[in-house]
């Protein structure tokens, strides 16, 4: 297993290019399932989540290649052999549930295993099958597997009303409309820029679809969709995480390719906690030049609130704030993983229940570190770009997930940092 090691290195200058979006990828990915056509993404991250919806859509019989170094995915489900997603797959990456959707709609039948549980929170898949009940759609829960079938005929329009926001069951919910009978009203559905990209992906494929981006998506039913060719959006996540490099490091860094719509809230919580964003017409320039960051407080919400995916990196930063800040996470019941690490560098964080309070130290000292997820893992990192001395950064693994080249980019801003394999 792969360790990373990070020193604190004083001001960080330069450029850092920030990738097409993982979550966005891993619902554009399983839409090929919808249609005979081609679909081809361009601007596709290279990480492992990619690779793995890679292996269970080929699994399926989908044609999938990568070109251009990963960054081209084609992908064809013309010749499709099964529709049934295997338990050794889904049990390493949750997002494989959003092949459900699309099977279903295309084939009439599906048979997907149940993600089982996860270091974030329980993250249940209720809400993606009440969706497709919703659209006349029968389930049935046997030996770990969801067993669904559509009507004769195929799925019908119907209204899908959340009880509350989901991004993977709005992603489900809306391929599966595309190709239902008659008219559905999705609400209370989610308004992530990755559900947008989704809709515009789906509209070049023949959809019909208004709504994307408000609580309220309508989708009228076609008979057959076709092929496009679609760019991946900008991911926001890793863009706020290196817009947080130079904040806690110090200096300027531009961060090729961001947009301020993307980051909207976030960039309110930085500019509050004094740090400088400046849309320049390649993407976004983060300097902090004098004085200690300000204490903020910050509460994740669905978008357009503050991220969930960028609250460990955001605690990362308050950890050096003067004050204190007050963390509330409302979107998974465990996903302060990371508190217990940074405390190991000197941080001072109390955690009760959701809530995380962070009061500020002067510096935190590195040390050898472990995370159980993806974030947490990146959060280590950046915190260790500040701390004194070396950060071991442990389950690098983690990080491959959703971070490609992370020393590369890192190392290009001036930051002192290494991957080495452990035998
Ligand atoms: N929920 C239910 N029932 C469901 C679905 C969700 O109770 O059927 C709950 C979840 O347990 C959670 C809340 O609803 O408490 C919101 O979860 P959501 O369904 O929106 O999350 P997701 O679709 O499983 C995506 C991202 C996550 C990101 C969340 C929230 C992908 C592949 N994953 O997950 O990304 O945190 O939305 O924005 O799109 C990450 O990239 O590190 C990551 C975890």
């Amino acid at each position: 297993m792969d360790s990373i090691i990070v020193t604190g290195n004083g001001p960080l200058s330069g450029q850092i290019p920030i990738a097409g979006a993982k979550n966005a990828c891993l619902t554009l990915m399983p839409a090929t399932l919808l249609s005979d056509e081609p679909l081809t993404l361009t601007n596709a991250p290279r990480l492992s989540d990619i690779r793995t919806m890679t292996t269970l859509l080929q699994s399926l019989g989908a044609e999938v290649q990568a070109l251009n170094e990963g960054q081209v995915l084609a992908l064809s489900s013309h010749a499709l052999t099964s529709t049934r997603a295997e338990y050794d797959i889904v049990r390493k990456m949750r997002a494989s549930i959003l092949v459900l959707g699309p099977l279903l709609a295309k084939h009439g039948h599906a048979e997907v295993s149940l993600p089982g549980g996860c270091a974030i929170g329980a993250r249940p898949v209720d809400l993606h099958l009440r969706a497709l009940e919703a659209m006349g759609a029968e389930l049935d829960l046997r030996e770990g597997y969801v067993h669904a079938k559509a009507p004769a005929g195929g799925l019908k329009g119907g209204i899908v009303d959340f009880p509350l926001v989901s991004v993977g069951a709005t992603e489900n919910a809306l391929m599966a409309a595309t190709l239902a009978k008659g008219t559905t009203l999705i609400k209370n559905a989610a308004r992530e820029p990755e559900i947008v990209d989704l809709a515009r992906c789906l509209q070049k494929m023949g959809a019909q679809i208004s709504g994307e981006g408000t609580s309220t998506i309508e989708v009228q039913g076609v008979e057959t969709l076709g092929g496009a060719t679609h760019r991946v959006v900008t991911d926001r996540i890793e863009l706020g995480t290196y817009m947080l490099a130079p904040a806690i490091a110090g200096g300027e860094v531009e961060c090729l390719g961001g947009t301020i719509e993307l980051v909207q809230s976030f960039c309110e919580t930085l500019d509050a906690a004094g740090i400088s964003v400046e849309e320049t017409p390649t993407g976004l320039k983060v300097s902090r030049k004098n004085g200690r960051v300000r204490a903020v407080d910050v509460t994740t919400e669905p978008f357009p609130g503050f991220p969930t995916d960028l609250q460990a990196q955001m605690m990362a930063l308050l950890c050096t704030a003067e004050g204190t800040s007050v963390l509330e996470e409302k979107i998974f019941e465990n996903r302060f993983m990371h508190a217990p690490e940074l405390m190991r560098m000197g941080a001072q964080i109390d955690v009760h229940g959701g809530t995380a309070k962070v009061t500020g130290v002067d510096k935190l000292k590195g040390a050898p570190v472990m995370a159980t997820d993806l974030r947490a893992s990146v959060s280590l990192i950046l915190a260790g770009l500040a701390a004194e001395g070396e950060t071991v950064v442990n389950r690098v693994y983690h990080l491959d997930r959703g971070y490609e080249h992370v020393v590369r980019k890192l190392s290009g801003v001036g930051a002192k940092i290494e991957r080495v394999r452990n035998e």
